[in-house]
């Protein structure tokens, strides 16, 4: 049975460490803000945020954890990022400058302007510099290393011009890194600095920003006696470098935090990992329920909640018409909505999908990404003409569409830091079928033990096969299917918890 849990030695020996979170230490928020006189303060360095620029989660991550943050009253929150040339129009026209500095990296000196702007008691900062940032999209340039090191660096002599000094400098994945290993080898032995703390959030390990050892001191500014702190297998490895100087570093769910302590996980990063282990707690994201909510949000055909369920049948009605499907309400609609990479499990799906479209059911696909995948789906729609549709493209708007004319969402990724669609879905009453790995075990439980969804646990294309089946036969039981959506819907993926566990992560690294 592919829903009872079969483990493997290798998954035994991941499970069998007891989880991180608790041997950190992390105090409960609420005694831990009691003594709390001043507001703390925490600064985010982050290559992304929503909604100014996002390209994936992270983004959405940096939103609404600062947000969420914010709103508890006791912590001033900052976040910085750079001032990309594609940053959301309606917000760039309203940022205010507040001058400029030169910032010096290695020989350079640098231009570097600032820019602010307050949204929900958040203040951001834009780091401009149009050499390095007026460019489409955030990455893929030749020169990100560069580009970063720049940004973080700015980061840090920036902090001297707006007299900000955080208790905690809060970085995400390894664009943002060497703020880090800047406060750690140059900033810390200045007053001003020598107090400020060091978070590192990995969001996805597979990214790590790997340079050659040559540039470390020229285009990096890092003088070889720190060598050691950023090498790993000869090269400068970023993310190795964040990790040996925080103090404390995290990942997006609890079962990631584990698995990364296994090369099946680590993308060669285990090592490190595992001798970091007694800094590593690992914090399930969650969303911003105010910008995904089915009863306000303005994208969705017609709106609705778990207690009133009757106009999510007019969002899928709409969709089938939208997309030139068979307008059918009782045949369920299974949607991908995913970057189309390898890691997102979309091989298992290529096994196995017209097996399952043998069955009364429609597919609907979006998401761009690797051509291998985009024209596979491209052509699957092809085939099937009025049962499945492929829309290669990154569309948010039609994303929320099918979020709620959906019936059932797959995402049987390989690895996930934590993902944020799984929740999305079921926040919009469409019922999650995942592999257990990451965020996806930490969020969704499966329907057999009572839970919100269905859930494999092998990396199996015929295990997923038939708990899409299983999902298939309870959706055609109108009564267990609608008990099943309101579980899901009803499920706190709100930041409130996580929020709390934040708190105490930064309380223990200022004790
Ligand atoms: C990365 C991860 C994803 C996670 C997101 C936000 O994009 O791949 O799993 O949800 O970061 O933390």
């Amino acid at each position: 049975m592919a829903t009872t849990k079969r483990t493997t030695k290798k998954q035994a020996a991941v499970e069998a460490v007891p989880v991180a979170e608790e041997r950190v230490e992390i105090r409960p928020a609420a005694e831990a803000e009691v003594k709390v006189e001043a507001k703390r303060k925490i600064l985010f360095v982050a290559s992304e945020a929503a909604p100014f620029i996002a390209t994936g989660g992270l983004a959405e991550v940096v939103g609404s954890l600062s947000k969420a943050l914010a709103k508890r009253g006791s912590y001033d929150v900052r976040v910085i990022l750079p001032l990309y040339q594609d940053i959301r129009k309606e917000y760039r026209k309203e940022f205010r400058f507040i001058g400029n500095i030169f910032v010096p990296l290695s020989w350079r000196n640098q231009y570097c302007g600032i820019f602010e702007y307050v949204k929900d008691n958040v203040t951001f900062y834009f780091v401009d510099n149009e050499y390095y940032f007026k460019r489409p999209g955030c990455y893929g340039y030749y020169d990100d290393g560069e580009r970063f090191a720049f940004f973080c660096r700015s980061v840090m002599e920036i902090l001297g011009f707006i007299g900000f000094y955080p208790d905690v400098l809060h970085c995400h994945d390894w664009q943002a890194a060497l703020a880090a290993l800047y406060l750690k080898t140059i900033y810390c032995y200045r007053p001003e600095y020598q107090f400020i703390r060091a978070v590192f959030t990995i969001h996805n390990i597979e990214y790590q920003g790997k340079y050659s050892l040559d540039i470390l001191e020229d285009l990096f500014g890092i003088s070889y006696r720190y060598q050691n702190l950023v090498e790993f297998d000869r090269c400068i490895n970023l993310m190795k470098g964040a990790i040996e100087c925080c103090e404390r570093f995290s990942t997006v769910s609890p079962t990631y935090a584990q698995e990364i302590k296994d090369p099946y996980y680590s993308h060669g990063l285990d090592s490190i990992i595992r001798r970091n282990e007694f800094k590593l707690c690992g914090i399930l994201n969650g969303i911003d329920p105010d910008y995904y909510d089915p009863r306000t949000d303005k994208a969705l055909f017609a709106n609705y909640s778990a207690d009133d369920l009757s106009a999510k049948a007019v969002c899928k009605e709409e969709l089938q018409r939208m997309l030139n499907l068979p307008v059918k309400p009782d045949t369920p609609i299974v949607a991908i909505i995913s970057r189309l990479v390898s890691h997102k499990g979309l091989d298992l799906v290529k096994e196995v999908i017209e097996q399952a479209l043998r069955q009364d059911m429609q597919f609907v696909l979006l998401g761009t990404g690797d051509s291998v995948y985009e024209n596979y789906f491209a052509d699957l729609a092809r085939r099937y003409p009025g049962k499945v549709v492929s829309v290669i493209s990154f569309n948010s708007d039609l994303s929320r569409k099918i979020y709620s004319g959906a019936d059932i969402f797959l995402m049987p990724s390989k690895s996930e830091p934590c993902g944020l669609s799984q929740m999305i879905a079921s926040r919009y009453g469409t019922i999650a079928i995942v592999r257990e790995t990451g965020g996806l075990r930490d969020s969704i439980s499966p329907y057999g033990a009572g839970g919100n969804g269905f859930t494999f646990h092998d990396y199996n294309a015929y295990d997923m096969l038939y708990v899409i089946n299983e999902a298939l036969g309870v959706y055609r039981n109108k009564e267990e299917w609608t008990a099943l959506v309101k579980k899901a819907m009803t499920t706190d993926f709100s930041w409130s918890k996580s929020a709390d566990s934040y708190v105490g992560l930064y309380e223990s690294v200022l004790k």
